[in-house]
């Protein structure tokens, strides 16, 4: 059997900062567990630029299609802010997301014991959750054509269009139920089917995949409704599918439940490959902070976190990815705190490479 291989893209700011932290527990895994990663590194988003004049080069391109799951750390930065739209960092993410036609956005939601503090919402709405919003991502009202600004009358008309086709809609729906199997089987399904007739369908389709699924429990209800139960009772969830309109706000607000954006991780999946695998992409919530960047400061458990979700979405290592999950849940416990999550004066601020560090410990 090959190993699993893994392309690695730190990119621009505190990008390679919070990489250099997941090698580390790369390397653990490779020392005490006997589970070796084929990894390649290779740059992404102005660094890239700097170099090939181009924010992704097309050999990074095809490796990145090859490989079995790539985690990127972040791009961009002021450095880069007059370059010409088709040269700026952000288009080298966009290309790997269009031409490896990742539609299915993962965006957990997951609040850690020790900061259930940091919610707006009430400690016992939030300790223990643990839920992921499923987005769509390559197509939907951001995407559907007629798009523009007309002329019509006397006044200007804006005009977008939601369009859905059944295979998008059954794609997209097929990933959640597989994520689904491997969490809590449960799967609820948010559109407004009520006002919308893209939402018919999606509700349509959806559904008739849920077929396939016997084991996991589906729901429906509108995205409105969705938005009002996931802060009144965000742990009836486990999994929600949405599209791409609904899922951006819904990712957003679910987001925000939990904290600091130095812990949210995120996936991007894509069709299965030859290996059954899906075609994927991992990657921190986060930017590349160019506030904090080089000064060791940067909170590295979101990309720490997005590696583990490669461990359970791509490798199928559950186990693994519970493991550092749990890890950095003990850290946090423990009180080691960057500085993103201190909220009183007089405590010293862990580092990048601290944080980093107690994570191995634990
Ligand atoms: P940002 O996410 O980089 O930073 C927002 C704020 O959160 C900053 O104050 C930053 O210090 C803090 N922060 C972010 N990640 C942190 C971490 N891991 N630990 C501690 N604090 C953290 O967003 P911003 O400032 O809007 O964008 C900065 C640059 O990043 C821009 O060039 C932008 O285009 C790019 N960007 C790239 C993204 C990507 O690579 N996926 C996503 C968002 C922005
Ligand atoms: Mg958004």
């Amino acid at each position: 059997m090959t190993n699993p291989s893994l392309l690695i893209l730190p990119g621009d700011g505190i990008g390679p900062e919070v990489m250099t932290e997941v090698r580390k527990i790369i390397d653990w895994f490779g020392a005490k567990r006997g589970i070796t990663f084929d990894v390649s590194e290779d740059l992404v988003g102005g660094c890239a630029y700097d170099k090939h004049g181009t924010p992704l080069h097309d050999d990074t391109m095809a490796k990145a299609q090859e490989v079995d799951a790539v985690l990127l750390g972040a791009v961009g930065g002021p450095k880069y802010d007059n370059l010409d739209f088709s040269v700026k960092p952000e288009r080298g993410l966009l290309r790997l997301r269009k031409e490896m036609d990742l539609f299915s956005n993962l965006r957990p939601a997951q609040c850690f014991d020790a900061l259930a503090d940091f919610s707006s919402l009430k400690k016992d709405v939030v300790a223990g959750l643990d839920i992921m919003i499923v987005r769509e991502l390559t197509s939907g009202v951001y995407f559907g054509e007629p798009r523009g600004i007309f002329e019509e009358g006397n006044e200007r008309v804006g005009i977008n269009t939601q369009r859905y086709t059944e295979s998008e809609i059954d794609r997209v729906a097929r990933s959640a139920f597989d994520l689904a199997m491997k969490r809590g089987k449960k799967l609820c399904s948010m559109e407004k089917a009520n006002v919308m007739e893209s939402g018919i369908l999606w509700r349509e389709v959806v559904t008739e995949v849920g077929k396939d699924y016997p084991e996991v429990e589906l729901s429906h209800m509108y995205a409105d409704a969705g938005a009002m139960q996931l802060t009144r009772w965000p742990k009836q969830f486990d999994v929600i599918v949405t599209d791409n309109l609904f899922g951006d706000l819904l990712s957003d607000l679910a987001a925000m439940l939990t904290g600091s954006l130095g812990m949210l991780p995120s996936a991007s999946l894509g069709a299965p490959m030859d290996n059954g695998r899906p075609k994927a992409l991992y990657e921190p919530v986060h930017g590349s902070a160019p506030d904090i960047a080089g000064q060791g400061k940067a909170n590295p458990c979101a990309c720490i976190l997005s590696f583990a979700m490669a461990l359970r979405y791509s490798f199928d290592m559950g186990e693994e990815a519970t493991r550092v999950e749990q890890a950095v849940n003990k850290v946090l416990g423990d009180g080691v705190r960057t500085a993103d999550l201190l909220n009183e004066e007089g405590i010293t601020p862990a580092t990048t490479a601290e944080m980093g560090d107690a994570v191995i410990a634990a």
